[in-house]
């Protein structure tokens, strides 16, 4: 197999955004980093090397890595940090996978500024399943903190509460001239009239989904984290942290100047953010002094769209690429997501936001999960995580403000080699109700239904979609509502499950699976490499 290297040095720069220069972690100096652009079936070696005061790690969001979490990257669950001054070397092969993907840290709120796109192109010879764009470009969507990122969530989890919000929404790293000082922190890509373009679309956002749109022009969405989907036409899309969307443009406007914008979808009661990124689609020839013009964005609030927009999304399904979807299911789990509150002494009011999966918040433990999974180390993690919540409640209905203490615990669930897995993630309003974008690592999973409020066990399976749902690896759960997964546990290893809101994870919601080995040859997971970080 082809193989392609990179060197990823991490290292502190200086960068300038709204109108201050700061300090930022980085990847060779870049923000975001470098795009690692491969295609299906190459070997890739990553060589990190930490240059920077901070412990580091590097996940792959959405590769699978078949047998070999070791270079799956979040810090604890696969791996110990690379220390400063240390490096380690991600190997790993792009196997059964076309698309685009992206990488970020996955440690503390580093994330913040190091990301980056994973660009896979399919095998030679093999050409998309729609017509061939006259160019590609990515458009990573992200947040801007004019204070030390991690300084704001030492100072949050001193109170016991959330950080400051983000002060910019970005667009390749820059927020657009809606935001002061911004005018020369503005990405435009330039398009002739007639000719068609791929957006490979990215929401690298720590705490926001986001809509998407450009002024005047519709989006044709062809493929989802990674997976084709049927081709639809819209105005505006909807991407939540983690996922990624390729959409196609036409350049069939006048030539002019356009808007790109991204806004966040904010449908939970207290949630207030409506900062608006903007970059330029530029028509060949026209003038940098035309005024653009901005796109009719859906509204914060606009619950209706979002469910709509979700629902129009269907896996390809083609011969080529099929949908395997279980259609047996061996194991049934339903998790309760719930935000509380617990007692905290260190905090200034004593108490402390957070939050829980079936009522346990998620404790980090010192080594990885997976060492001591394949070393047989006792006492790390416990694997009595409940398949159902210990008490079922209207988990919809009143804000239940009594009794919102959760359990703390490092428990995961196990589950047998090859058998099938359905998975309803079911919103509460235990304190209040929030969309959550839920990310499971080494995994596809196929998103069989999703509704509001309760999820009904003898009505709702009846309307699952077992032909063409999409295929993913991270799922909006909505507000107040229930999203149902499925997928077969075919990926021996420790495979971390978690909202990918930075905010959340830092309270605790997150699990892993253990995933037994099967009982064939190559069913087991790789020794470890050599140069893995140790502890
Ligand atoms: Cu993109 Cu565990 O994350």
């Amino acid at each position: 197999a082809a193989v392609k290297k990179y060197q990823f040095d991490i290292q502190v720069r200086n960068v300038r955004r709204l109108c201050h220069a700061k300090p930022i972690v980085t990847v060779n100096g870049m923000f975001p980093g470098p795009t690692i652009y491969v295609r299906e079936g190459y070997r890739v070696l990553v060589n990190v090397t930490n240059s920077a005061q901070y412990n580091m790690s590097i996940h792959w969001h959405g590769l699978k890595q078949y047998r070999n979490g070791w270079v799956d990257g979040p810090a604890y669950i696969t791996q110990c940090p690379i220390k400063t001054g240390n490096s380690y070397v991600y190997d790993f092969n792009v196997t059964g996978q076309r698309g685009t993907l992206w990488w970020h840290a996955h440690i503390f709120w580093l994330r913040a500024t190091v990301y980056g796109a994973i660009v896979i192109m399919p095998k030679q010879g093999t050409p998309f399943p729609f017509p061939r764009p006259e160019r590609e470009e990515n458009i990573l969507l992200g947040e801007w903190w004019n204070k030390d990122v991690e300084a704001l969530v030492k100072q949050g989890n001193k109170l016991g509460l959330p950080p400051n919000m983000s002060d910019a929404h970005t667009i390749n790293g820059k927020p657009g001239p809606l935001f002061p000082c911004s005018d020369k922190h503005t990405f435009a890509m330039e398009v002739e009239q007639g000719k068609s373009y791929l957006l490979r679309i990215i929401n690298a956002a720590l705490n926001d989904e986001l809509f998407f749109a450009i002024a005047g022009h519709n989006l044709t969405v062809v493929e989802v984290d990674a997976v084709y989907t049927k081709p639809f036409t819209t105005q505006a899309i909807l991407i939540a942290p983690g996922q990624t969307t390729n959409v196609l443009v036409q350049a069939s406007q006048v030539p002019s100047r356009y808007f790109m914008a991204a806004r966040p979808f904010m449908d939970a009661p207290l949630s207030i953010d409506n900062k608006t990124a903007t970059a330029i689609l530029q028509y060949k020839g026209i003038p940098n002094t035309v005024l653009p013009i901005l796109p009719k964005l859906p509204a914060p609030n606009a619950t209706a769209f979002a469910l709509t927009y979700n629902a129009k999304l269907r896996s390809l399904n083609s011969p080529q690429f099929p949908a395997n979807v279980p259609l047996k299911v061996d194991r049934h789990l339903f998790y309760t997501i719930g935000l509380g509150i617990n007692p905290c002494p260190t905090c200034l009011n004593g108490t402390q936001l957070t939050a829980s999966l079936n009522n346990i918040t998620f404790v980090m433990p010192q080594i990885g999960l997976l060492q001591a999974h394949y070393f047989n180390i006792k006492g790390v993690f416990r694997t009595d995580f409940p398949d159902r919540p210990p008490t079922p409640f209207n988990y919809t209905g009143a804000p239940l403000t009594a009794n919102l203490g959760t359990k703390l615990g490092t428990r995961l669930s196990k589950v047998a080699f090859n058998s099938t897995v359905e998975l309803i993630l079911q919103d509460t309003n235990l304190l209040s109700v929030e969309s959550h974008p839920f990310h499971l690592h080494g995994y596809n999973f196929f998103v069989v239904g999703t509704g509001v409020g309760n999820f009904n066990p003898s009505k709702d399976p009846a309307k699952f979609n077992l032909v063409d749902p999409p295929e993913r690896n991270t799922v909006g759960v909505p507000t107040g509502g229930w999203t149902a997964i499925r997928f077969r546990a075919e990926n021996p290893g420790v495979w971390f499950m978690h909202c990918h809101l930075e905010l959340h994870i830092s309270w605790g919601l997150k699990t892993a699976f253990v995933v037994e080995n099967g009982k064939g040859p190559d069913q087991s997971v790789l020794p470890p490499p050599k140069d893995l970080p140790p502890c």
